[in-house]
């Protein structure tokens, strides 16, 4: 069973090895489809400011919506490690 995200969960999303990680599984599985190569795509999440680590798991885990554009769920795909490394990839790309 996958716990939800607590704050006292999250590991060290600033350790470069975790980026990387994330960076690959970003390109490998369909992140950079629907987000684009380096998250500059249609759904754009580089240079974003506004976005939390807890929300960017929780997105990646459980799918998200806008409209007619559907993100599936990852939960059942990938396990929390993979999740939080693509979401220290997502939070790095946010420092403009
Ligand atoms: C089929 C297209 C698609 C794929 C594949 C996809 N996403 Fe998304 N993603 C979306 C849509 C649509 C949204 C909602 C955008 C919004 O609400 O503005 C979204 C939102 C997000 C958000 C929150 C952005 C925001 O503005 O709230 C993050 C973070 C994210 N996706 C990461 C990922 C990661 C990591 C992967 C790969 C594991 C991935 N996405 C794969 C379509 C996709």
């Amino acid at each position: 069973m996958l716990a939800p995200a607590h704050a006292d969960d999250i590991p060290n999303l600033k350790d470069p090895g975790m980026i990387s990680a994330g960076s690959q599984l970003f390109q490998e599985t369909q992140c950079a489809y629907c987000h684009g190569q380096g998250g500059g795509g249609a759904i754009k999440l580089a240079s974003r400011s506004d976005l939390e680590p807890a929300y960017i798991f929780e997105t990646i885990a459980e799918g998200r919506a806008k409209g007619a554009l559907r993100m599936p769920s990852w939960r059942g795909v990938l396990t929390d490690d993979p999740i939080w490394q693509a979401t220290a990839y997502i939070m790095s790309l946010g420092k403009p």
